[in-house]
């Protein structure tokens, strides 16, 4: 029920803060550690390489969450596209593990990845919002995201959750691992529960981001690098698909072989600054697209922020910023689409789980 909500998607993003907490306290044992099923745990430890295969924004999730278990667990990990693998499918290691992200647990596209998973007879988990659900039913493993259900079809708690559970189930393989990354988790996820409480306070700006940005815009880029990067892709996504503003993520360093083309006076450009190594690239490129015009709005973390940002981000863990950066993202979305009269929580040729090729 959205109860006093004008839109199930306002609801979901609000929700974020208290489904970290519930994920944190899902994954953790009596003793406050954070726990994952250790069959799971094991069935991960064997494999040469994972393959995450997802669609939309849980893939965009999976890009995140390559990072994790590349950085917090030395396992080489590749995202794939699911509706690409399928019929594109890579060269494998030779002791592949798969792992299946779906908010809806019934995405066509992966379903079908996952029946010649299992032809070739390799392992595989789902990590799915929905009990019971194919994915989860025909893969060897399941976790759950335990965000409730999301009902809009512009997906929000359910990202963060598929980011927060990848977190804590890298780290689960990077501590059977005996791996020391001196990350304290369970403390770190904590962090970015408040944080997340702070942002969902400054709707108000959010809304004025979207009139000063996109009001009369036909399109908009979102620039970022590493992390950035993922996030400006489902950043662009939550814009295109409820506000049918044409939006696209770009690798700040690809502008130059191309994409800056596109800007002209006005244009709007959202750019993520939340990681130290490429604050000042980022910082370079968002100097490249102003002098040609683009109206900059840039989001940064806190310690790294400037003179000019548009908003500034709470400092959370480097690794975790893509659980915070998105925030400001899905409600300039929604404000956008609000602003345009577009049916937010039912966007035009949508559906919230697409259950055909
Ligand atoms: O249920 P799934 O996570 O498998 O769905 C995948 C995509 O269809 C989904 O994320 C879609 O991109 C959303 N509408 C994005 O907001």
């Amino acid at each position: 029920e959205k109860g006093t909500y004008p839109h199930y998607m306002l609801k979901e993003i609000d929700e974020q803060p208290i489904v970290i907490r519930k994920i944190l306290k899902e994954y953790s044992d009596n003793q406050g550690e954070l726990k994952i099923d250790q069959t799971i745990v094991e069935a991960i430890k064997e494999a040469d390489r994972l393959y995450i295969v997802a669609a939309g924004t849980s893939y965009h999730a999976g890009m995140v969450g390559k990072n994790f278990f590349e950085r917090l667990a030395n396992i080489p990990t590749e995202v794939h596209v699911a509706s690409e693998f399928v019929y594109n499918t890579p060269l494998l290691t030779e002791k592949p593990m798969f792992i299946f992200i779906s908010q809806s647990g019934e995405t066509a596209d992966s379903r079908a990845v996952l029946v010649k998973v299992k032809e070739l007879g390799y392992k595989a988990l789902t990590i799915t919002n929905v009990p019971g659900s194919t994915l989860s039913r025909e893969a060897d493993y399941t976790l759950l995201l335990h965000a409730g259900p999301e009902i809009a079809v512009a997906s929000t708690k359910a990202y963060t959750a598929q980011v927060a559970v990848l977190s804590i189930l890298a780290q689960a393989v990077a501590q059977s691992k005996n791996i020391v990354n001196g990350i304290d988790l369970s403390h770190e996820l904590s962090i970015v529960a408040n944080a997340m409480d702070t942002l969902c306070e400054y709707r108000e700006e959010y809304e004025q981001m979207a009139r000063d940005f996109l009001s009369d815009s036909r399109n908009a880029f979102y620039i970022g690098r590493g992390l950035d990067f993922a996030v400006c892709l489902e950043g662009a996504l939550k814009l295109k698909e409820i506000s049918y503003i044409q939006a696209e993520g770009f690798a700040g360093g690809e502008l130059k072989h191309g994409p800056i083309a596109l800007i002209e006076n006005g244009t709007p450009v959202f750019a993520l600054a939340t990681q130290e190594n490429i604050n000042l690239n980022i910082r370079g490129n968002v100097k490249e697209v102003v002098s040609r015009g683009a109206n900059a709005c840039v989001i940064s973390m806190k310690g790294l922020d400037m003179k000019g940002d548009a908003f500034v981000l709470p400092e959370v863990h480097p690794l975790l910023t893509p659980l915070i950066s998105v925030v400001p993202l899905q409600y300039i979305s929604y404000y956008a689409a609000l602003h345009r009269g577009c049916d937010v929580d039912k966007p035009r040729n949508l559906a919230k789980s697409v259950t055909v090729e």
